[in-house]
């Protein structure tokens, strides 16, 4: 079957990355067949569901893309070595979270999936296999990769295919957001490509070239292309974390931070992008990536830049502490008996992923006061708020419209910017809330007037 196809692509990990990315490979490349291979049983199943509103990423577009290209050139399983045997090119797109344990915990980034990914790459590849490094990463596992693969000839038994086996290395970093990942995919700003040889580095571009304008694509060398996934997502994090330090200014001297964003962003120099004040940067990759940054600055001695960077992440953390306390103390300094409802859980509008979500430490923080939770997210899933909290709190209540959250409440903490908020009967939700009603808006989202105008009071953060 796999005679009509011109390459055969393997890809390691049917996560937010390798899912979508294979999906929009497979669509612009129906030459090539895609394999997306995981070790998630459940997972893979959900890929393979006859009813596409269950796949397991929700992602604007790529259903659509699926329902064209599954079971065409697009598969997804559980046969890691079989795909891996068949395969002229290889992503690596698994994931990298902080080590939790041992030297380098709570900092470092816990390769042991690219390990274990690797290893089975040495095993299983035969002939010339191109490993493309799609997951994010420290710059120089290249060279771990390398010794990984290269030492395969050392543990199998050598026979003929083990003679004809050799491997490329290629860092292709991904930086598609959540929410967006289609669009992403289809009309990247750059595609990274970095390398050792020629061959290789022309492989995965034409790879891209299928749809990605050649002037878009970059090559670079190895570790240039693996440090700028790093400092890509640094970058991106500290403009958050700037503007959400000049919110806390702007509560205190009557500036309003959204004209303060305006103001400074039509500055082409610095532009408009990424100034949006909120709750601090969540999802699954921003801590975990600076603060693997600042390991590997302290690694190589460069304190300093370390202590620079992870600023960005305390200050993080600082904004979502204040936000918690800013809530307690309107609410009279206290939560004790008092129902708060939680208006978004995903960590940004349009996913469902919860990864590092702000609204999870700032609902910690409202619990421990003693406050009853009840949340609404459209997207997210009842078991995936539930889990987030320990066993023992029973003060957590999920509801499947905002309405029912705000029943009782005494307060609204908008979290998360669904674009449904807007257009929620906000008088209808006053109506059914207990008095003085609060409605705490930390993405500075909703029409402020309106809401007081309705009877609310209303704390809007940055303003
Ligand atoms: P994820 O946790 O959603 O998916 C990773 C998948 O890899 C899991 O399903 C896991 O079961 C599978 N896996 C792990 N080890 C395996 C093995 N040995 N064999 C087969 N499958 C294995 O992670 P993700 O969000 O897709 O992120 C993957 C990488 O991409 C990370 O390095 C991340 O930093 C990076 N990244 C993520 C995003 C994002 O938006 N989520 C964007 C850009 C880059
Ligand atoms: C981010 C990057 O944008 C991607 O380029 C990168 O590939 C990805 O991380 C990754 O490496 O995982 P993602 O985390 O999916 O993508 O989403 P973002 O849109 O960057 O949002 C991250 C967080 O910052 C969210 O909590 C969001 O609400 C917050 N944010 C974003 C703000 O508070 N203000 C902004 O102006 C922008």
């Amino acid at each position: 079957m796999e005679n009509k196809f011109t390459k055969n692509i393997c890809c390691i990990g049917a996560g937010y990355v390798g899912g979508p990315t294979m999906s929009v490979i497979a669509y612009n490349c129906p030459e090539f067949i895609v394999n997306v291979v995981d070790i998630n049983k459940q997972r893979i199943n959900a890929w393979n569901s006859n009813d596409f509103s269950k796949l397991p990423i929700f992602e604007p577009g790529l259903e659509k893309i699926v329902k064209k290209c599954r079971d065409r050139n697009l598969f997804f399983s559980l046969k890691v070595e079989e795909c891996i045997s068949e395969a002229d090119i290889i992503f690596i797109s698994v994931n990298t979270p902080t080590k939790t344990k041992g030297i380098g915990a709570g900092f470092a980034s816990d390769l042991k999936w690219i390990e274990s990914s690797a290893r089975q790459i040495a095993k299983f590849a035969k002939g010339h296999t191109i490993v493309v490094e799609k997951s994010t990463l420290p710059v120089k596992t290249a060279e771990t990769i390398k010794l990984i693969l290269n030492s395969s000839k050392q543990n199998n038994k050598i026979n003929e295919d083990t003679h004809k086996k050799n491997f490329s290395i290629v860092s292709n970093p991904e930086f598609l957001a959540e929410g967006t990942a289609i669009e992403d995919l289809q009309n990247p700003d750059r595609v990274l490509i970095g390398g050792e040889d020629d061959y290789s580095i022309d492989v995965v571009s034409d790879i891209y070239k299928n749809w990605v304008d050649p002037d878009k694509i970059i090559t670079t060398n190895l570790w240039s292309s693996e440090l700028s996934k790093l400092v890509a997502n640094a970058f991106l994090a500290q403009r958050i974390s700037s503007i959400n330090s000049i919110s806390a200014l702007c509560e205190i001297t009557g500036a309003n931070i959204n004209e303060v964003a305006k103001a400074i962003g039509s500055d082409s120099r610095i532009g408009s992008k990424f100034l949006k004040a909120g709750p601090g940067f969540g999802g699954s990759c921003f801590k975990k990536d600076i603060l693997n940054l600042v390991y590997l600055c302290r690694y190589y001695g460069l304190k300093e830049v370390g202590d620079y960077w992870e600023q960005v992440v305390d200050i993080n953390q600082w904004q979502q502490r204040r936000i918690s306390s800013l809530v307690i103390k309107n609410l009279f300094g206290t939560l004790s008996n008092k129902k708060l409802a939680v208006f978004g859980f995903s960590f940004k509008a349009n996913t469902n992923d919860t990864r590092e979500s702000p609204s999870i430490n700032i609902s910690k923080d409202l619990l421990q006061e003693g406050a009853k939770l009840s949340f609404y997210d459209p997207k997210v899933k009842e078991k995936q708020i539930v889990i987030e909290f320990d066993k023992s709190v029973e003060e957590i209540f999920i509801n499947d419209t905002a309405l029912k959250a705000a029943e009782g409440a005494d307060a609204i903490i908008v979290l998360t910017e669904w674009e449904e908020f807007n257009y929620l009967d906000w008088k209808k939700i006053f109506d059914v809330m207990r008095k003085p009603a609060w409605v705490f808006d930390a993405r500075v989202y909703l029409d402020k007037e309106n809401l007081k105008n309705i009877g609310f009071k209303v704390w809007s953060l940055g303003t």
